[in-house]
């Protein structure tokens, strides 16, 4: 069965970015002048995903007026003819059919994408950070999971190496290594110490799930901070089917605190051809 739907959790509370999310998402702060999650509705699009569920909460209002159409500006825009920016705010409302759900309390990542069972039905289905950008010059990261779960029809999502001094911030995983770029996986063990990871491959915020994954989120007690994790549930599905991961060689950028903001704001400045000449000028006459 074709991959075609995917589900963006953004139900986070973004505490690391505070006081700045305390009323604007932190899906929608900028990365020069799109909101973060456009890049990422913008890459599940390309990577082929025709419906996708975001998951919200009750302060985030904001992503649904993104992905909606803005009357009174298209009209003031077309009064005043200015088809460049039309241009710019037309095509967002049209990119895919985008839904939207609550989830009623922060439970954890796990839980949030619980949620999507309805609308995924019996379908694989792709799962995209709301705060995790994938920047590629070969392939859509989405794109070559779709691939890898076409051929062999398993779980399987993105991996990519991080120095062993920072292994304990990310979910790490064991596993045999089955092609160049692909990982058949053994366990995965979340946050583990320097010393106690077996690998340096960390799991980053890009999956494609076979639906099983929803009974297993159902099985999963809250683990730390009462939270539903994914990772547990994920741990739960490979003793039925085992999942791959995937090492995607482009860049990944956390948007979801601020050092790695910064640098995100700094290296796409630094790729957009209108103002990267100047923007380049300006940094290193700083630094
Ligand atoms: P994070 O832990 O990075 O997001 O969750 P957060 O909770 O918003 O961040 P901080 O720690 O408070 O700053 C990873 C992803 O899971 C989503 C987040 O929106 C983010 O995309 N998430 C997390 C939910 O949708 N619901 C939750 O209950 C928790």
């Amino acid at each position: 069965m074709k991959v075609r739907k995917a589900v963006i959790p953004a139900a986070g509370l973004g505490t690391r970015l505070l006081p700045a999310t305390k009323a604007v998402p932190k899906e929608m702060l900028p990365i020069l002048d799109k909101p973060a999650i456009q890049y990422i509705v913008e890459e599940a699009v390309e990577a082929g995903i025709e419906e996708i569920l975001i998951i919200t909460n009750r302060g985030k209002d904001a992503i649904e007026n993104h992905f909606d159409i803005s009357y009174e500006l298209e009209k003031h825009l077309e009064d005043k003819n200015n088809q460049k920016l039309l241009e710019l705010i037309k095509p967002i409302n049209k990119m895919a059919k985008i839904y939207f759900i609550r989830q009623q309390s922060p439970n954890g990542l796990g839980h949030a994408v619980g949620i999507a069972k309805e609308f995924i039905k019996n379908e694989p289905f792709a799962v995209l950070l709301g705060d995790d950008l994938f920047y590629h010059e070969k392939e859509n990261c989405l794109k070559s999971l779709i691939n890898v779960y076409e051929k062999e029809k398993k779980s399987v999502f993105a991996l990519m190496k991080v120095p062993l001094e920072e292994v304990n911030k990310y979910g790490i995983i064991s596993g045999k290594r089955v092609e160049d770029n692909l990982y058949s996986i053994k366990s995965l063990i979340e946050k583990p110490k320097p010393m106690e990871a077996p690998t340096n491959l960390a799991v980053m915020g890009r999956y494609i799930f076979t639906p099983k994954i929803f009974e297993m989120i159902e099985e999963t007690q809250p683990g730390k901070g009462g939270e539903i994790q994914l990772t547990d549930a994920m741990n739960k599905l490979l003793a039925f089917q085992g999942m791959y991961g995937f090492i995607f060689e482009g860049k990944r950028y956390d948007t979801g605190n601020l050092l790695g903001y910064l640098k995100t704001i700094v290296e796409y400045g630094l790729r957009r051809e209108d103002i990267s000449g100047m923007f380049l000028e300006y940094l290193k006459e700083k630094i």
